[in-house]
C-alpha cells in the first residue's frame, strides 16, 4: 500500500484564535482529502459527520469508485473488463493478491478451493438445530464465525507470499455453508461439494441437486452467476466493508470480522436491498398498484417508503454494475424462455418512470446493483431469502482483501470514533427508595 502521502496543498483552519495548517493529500485518481488527524490534539475539537458522508477512514489500493463518471476499478482494472473476461475466482485472486493470476496460479488456487470445500462434519449439527424459518443470512453469519472454532489456526500473516489456508478455507467453504443453509430451509439432504465442478457450478449443484431429480448445470446460468459474483466482489468503503475493517481493527480474527460484515450486508439499505426489490415488485404486481402511485409514495417526505434498488451514497449517475446486471438479466431470462417475466417488465417500467421524474433526476437517483440481480436469481431458482447470501459470497474476496490491508496498514489504529454527548449533565445518584 502506498502510505507515502505527499501533501499537495494545505488548508488553514482558525479556531479560538489558533490557526492550523492542515495538509491536503491526493489519491492516484485525483480525489483530495484534508488530513485532520491532529485536530483534537491541537484544538480540542472533533468533527461531526453522521453516516461518515465526508470521512475517508483509510488509504486503499484495492478498488476505486468514481460516482460522477460511473466507473469502478479493482486493482486498477475496469469492472467491465473483469466482468467480460474473468472467472470469479480470478477476480477474487486479483483483489486479495493484488495481481491477476497466471495460468499456473489459477490452477493451484482452484485446487486449493477444492481441497477446502468441505465443512467439518460436526458443523452439520448446527444447521439441523436451526428452526425451519431461520433466515439464511443469520445462519451464514453464525456459521462463518463458528469456523474460527473448528479451524483455529489463523495464518493470514503469510498471505502476501501465497493464498493461505484461512483465506482459501473461507472462500471455498462459504458456498458450502450457504447451500447447506438453503437445504436446511427446504428440508432436503445436504449435497457435498464435488472436485469435478468449478466454483459456481459447485454452488449451483449443492443448492439444486436432489437424490430424486437430476440437476443439469446450465452453462449460461453458471456464467450469469459468475458475472453477478464479480459485480459484487468489492466496492471500496461501503457499510459492510467498513464493519469488517472496524471489527478487524480490534484484533478480531478474519472469520469474526467477516461474520460481522455479513450482518451489516443483510440490512435492506445495503445488500438486503436485492430481497427488498423483489418483495416490492411482487407487492406491486399482486396488489395491482400503479407505477405512478409507487413513485409518488417513494417521493413523499413523510413516508419511510423508498424505491428499493434505487439511489446510492457514491453514484450520481447510473451504477455501471446495474447496467451489466440488467443486460445479463435480460439475456438469462431470454435463454430460460422467460422473456415475458412480469416482474422484469414491471422493473423496467418502474425504472423508466423514475428516471423521467424530476425528483429522481434532481437527487441523481438511478438503479443500483441490487435492482436487477434479484430478478435473475429468481429465474435461476434461487429463493428470495437467499439473494443476499449470494451477494455475500460475491463480496467475500473484497472483505478479505480489505481486512488484510487494514491489519497491515501501520497508520491504522483501533476504530474508535468520538461523539457529541447530548445526555444529562452529571447528576447525583438516586437510591432505590427515592426513585
Ligand atoms: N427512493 C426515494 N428517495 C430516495 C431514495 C430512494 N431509493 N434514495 C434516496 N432518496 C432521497 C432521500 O429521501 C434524500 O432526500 P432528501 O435530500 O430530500 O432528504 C436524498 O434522496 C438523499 O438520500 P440519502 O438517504 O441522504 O442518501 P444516502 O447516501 O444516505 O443513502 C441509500 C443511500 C441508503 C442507498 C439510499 O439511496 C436508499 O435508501 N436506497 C434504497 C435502498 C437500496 O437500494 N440500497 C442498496 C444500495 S446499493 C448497496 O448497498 C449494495
Amino acid at each position: 500500500m502506498n502510505t507515502n502521502k505527499n501533501a499537495v496543498a494545505a488548508a488553514q483552519l482558525t479556531v479560538g484564535g489558533k490557526t492550523l495548517d492542515l495538509p491536503v493529500f491526493e489519491g492516484t485518481r485525483g480525489e483530495r482529502s484534508l488530513d485532520i488527524s491532529v485536530l483534537r490534539r491541537e484544538t480540542g475539537l472533533v468533527t461531526y459527520d453522521p453516516g461518515l458522508v465526508n470521512t475517508g477512514i483509510c488509504t486503499s489500493d484495492i478498488s476505486f469508485v468514481d460516482g460522477e463518471k460511473g466507473l469502478v476499478l479493482h486493482r486498477g482494472y475496469n469492472i467491465e473488463d473483469l466482468a467480460e473476461h474473468c472467472m470469479f475466482l480470478e477476480v477474487a485472486y486479483l483483489l486479495i493478491m493484488g495481481k491477476l493470476p497466471t495460468l499456473e496460479e489459477q490452477k493451484s488456487f482452484t485446487n486449493l478451493m477444492n481441497e477446502h470445500s468441505m465443512i467439518h462434519e460436526d458443523m452439520q449439527h448446527f444447521f439441523r438445530n436451526y428452526p425451519e424459518h431461520a433466515h439464511p443470512m443469520a445462519v451464514l453469519s453464525a456459521m462463518v464465525v463458528s469456523l474460527s472454532s473448528f479451524y483455529p489456526q489463523l495464518d493470514t500473516e503469510s498471505v502476501t507470499e501465497r493464498i493461505d489456508n484461512t483465506v482459501t478455507r473461507l472462500l471455498s467453504k462459504i458456498r458450502t455453508l450457504a447451500a447447506f443453509s438453503y437445504k436446511k430451509f427446504i428440508g432436503e439432504p445436504f449435497v457435498y461439494p464435488s472436485y469435478k465442478l468449478r466454483y459456481c457450478e459447485n454452488f449451483l449443484n449443492m443448492m439444486f441437486y436432489s437424490p430424486v431429480r437430476d440437476y443439469i448445470i446450465d452453462p449460461l446460468v453458471e456464467r450469469a452467476l459468475n458475472l453477478f459474483l464479480i459485480l459484487h466482489s468489492d466496492h471500496e468503503q461501503n457499510c459492510s466493508t467498513t464493519v469488517v475493517r472496524t471489527v478487524g481493527s480490534s484484533g478480531a480474527n478474519l472469520y469474526a470480522s467477516i461474520s460481522a460484515g455479513i450482518c451489516a450486508l443483510w440490512g435492506p439499505l445495503h445488500g438486503g436491498a436485492n430481497q427488498a426489490v423483489i418483495e416490492m415488485l411482487q407487492n406491486i404486481y399482486e396488489n395491482g398498484a400503479s407505477v405512478k402511485n409507487v413513485i409518488e409514495d417513494a417521493k413523499r417526505k413523510d413516508s419511510k417508503i423508498r424505491l428499493m434498488g434505487f439511489g446510492h451514497r457514491v453514484y450520481k449517475t447510473y451504477d455501471p454494475r446495474a447496467r451489466l446486471a440488467k443486460k445479463a438479466c435480460r439475456e438469462l431470462l431470454g435463454h430460460l424462455g422467460m422473456r415475458k417475466d412480469p416482474l422484469l417488465e414491471l422493473a423496467v417500467e418502474l425504472e423508466e418512470a423514475a428516471l423521467q421524474d424530476s425528483y429522481f433526476q434532481e437527487k441523481n437517483l438511478y438503479p443500483n446493483v441490487d435492482y436487477y440481480t434479484g430478478i435473475a436469481y429468481r429465474a435461476m431458482g434461487i429463493p428470495t431469502n437467499m439473494f443476499t447470501v449470494v451477494f455475500a459470497i460475491g463480496r467475500l474476496p473484497g472483505w478479505i482483501a480489505q481486512w488484510i490491508e487494514n491489519t497491515r496498514d501501520m497508520e491504522q489504529k483501533i476504530m474508535r470514533p468520538r461523539q457529541i454527548y447530548t445526555g444529562s449533565p452529571q447528576k447525583p445518584f438516586v437510591f432505590t427508595k427515592d426513585r
